[in-house]
């Protein structure tokens, strides 16, 4: 079995090492072009060239959950993209997000501004049960955190694709269920795929539709969002702020409005890293799978587009 590495964005030794260690037997390599062919590819943004010549792969994994920088490639119809399915991520993104809100809920910016000014000053609690969380996307990340947030009571909702249960969790789903899903969201928290249909599914009409002083936690993609419409609705008073860890244009411009913004936080693409261990050893795994003929878990639907 051959495996071929093409991970342009980082060092390749430690994935190189690591893949040999849990895939005894196998050839493993980093892709160069005129390579020979692989069976089995693990890549990361790969070029054109790479998905042009590898025409033997079995499956190619995508060195993370997100899919939609690969899917920009011309893919053979037939390929078999397998994301990363967790991972280690999904603890990462109920740790940001519950940072997030609950940072959001209990004001915490506020003290930090009276701290440093040396006040001594209690604000009015909130209350919890007008506090409702909608998280758009309840797939292996939105479900976790939706699981994490339930901790701490607050009314929550989620929306998807397909129709989906989840405990403590009022689920809307598909188009004509998102303007009433918008409407009870206080805070809303987006984990959607990048797709066709989600591209700049936020925009001044759908923020529009969540209640004033609503919060947006954005942790999925930055092309989800109309950043000049989303910073319309902050300065007209319509949105309270954002936690935005995401941006349409990566790494975030130095003279982009959203880093002095008052009321916005800003990381840089960090909310849930790819953990090179645990990534590897999922991705050997489900190579073993395949090669016995089990089924794997986070297999791409090319034409949905995640
Ligand atoms: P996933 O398991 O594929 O779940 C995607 C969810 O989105 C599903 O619930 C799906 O609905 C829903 N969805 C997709 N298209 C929709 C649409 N048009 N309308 C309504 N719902 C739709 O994905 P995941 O593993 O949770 O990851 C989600 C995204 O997080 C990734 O695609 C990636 O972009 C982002 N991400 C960001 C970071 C970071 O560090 N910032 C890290 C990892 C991932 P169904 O349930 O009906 O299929
Ligand atoms: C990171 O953004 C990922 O998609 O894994």
């Amino acid at each position: 079995m051959r495996v071929c590495l093409c991970y342009p964005d980082a060092d390749p030794a430690p994935w190189l090492s690591a893949l040999r260690l849990h895939l005894p037997g196998a050839v493993i390599e980093s892709w160069q072009p005129g390579a020979a062919m692989a069976d089995y590819a693990v890549a990361w943004a790969p070029p054109q060239q790479f998905i042009d010549e590898q025409t033997r792969l079995k499956a190619l994994f995508n060195i993370g959950a997100g899919v939609d920088r690969l899917l920009q490639l011309r893919l053979p119809a037939q390929l078999r993209v397998v994301c990363l399915d967790d991972a280690g991520m999904a603890v990462q993104m109920a740790e940001y997000v519950c940072h997030a809100v609950l940072r959001h809920f209990r004001e915490f910016a506020a003290y930090e501004a009276q701290a440093r000014l040396g006040q001594w000053q209690q604000r009015a609690p909130r209350a919890r049960a007008d506090f409702t969380v909608g998280i758009m996307g309840l797939g292996v990340l939105g479900t976790r955190v939706a699981q994490a947030l339930r901790v701490f009571e607050y009314p929550l909702l989620g929306w998807s694709r397909s129709a989906r249960q989840l405990d403590g969790v009022a689920c809307f789903a598909g188009a004509s269920a998102l303007p009433q899903f918008l409407a009870a969201c206080q805070v809303l928290v987006c984990l959607l795929p990048l797709t066709p249909d989600t591209q700049d599914l936020l925009g001044r009409a759908r923020l529009e539709q969540l209640p004033r002083g609503a919060y947006l936690v954005n942790v999925a993609r930055g092309a989800l969002v109309v950043e000049d419409d989303l910073l319309a609705l902050l300065g007209s008073g319509h949105l309270a702020g954002a936690t935005l860890d995401v941006f349409r244009s990566e790494p975030l411009s130095a003279a982009h409005p959203l880093w002095r913004h008052p009321a916005v936080q800003v990381t840089p693409h960090i909310s849930a890293q790819t953990l090179e261990a645990q990534s590897i050893l999922q991705i050997a795994g489900k190579i073993l799978a395949l090669e016995r003929g089990a089924a794997v878990a986070g297999v791409v639907d090319l034409a949905r587009g995640y």
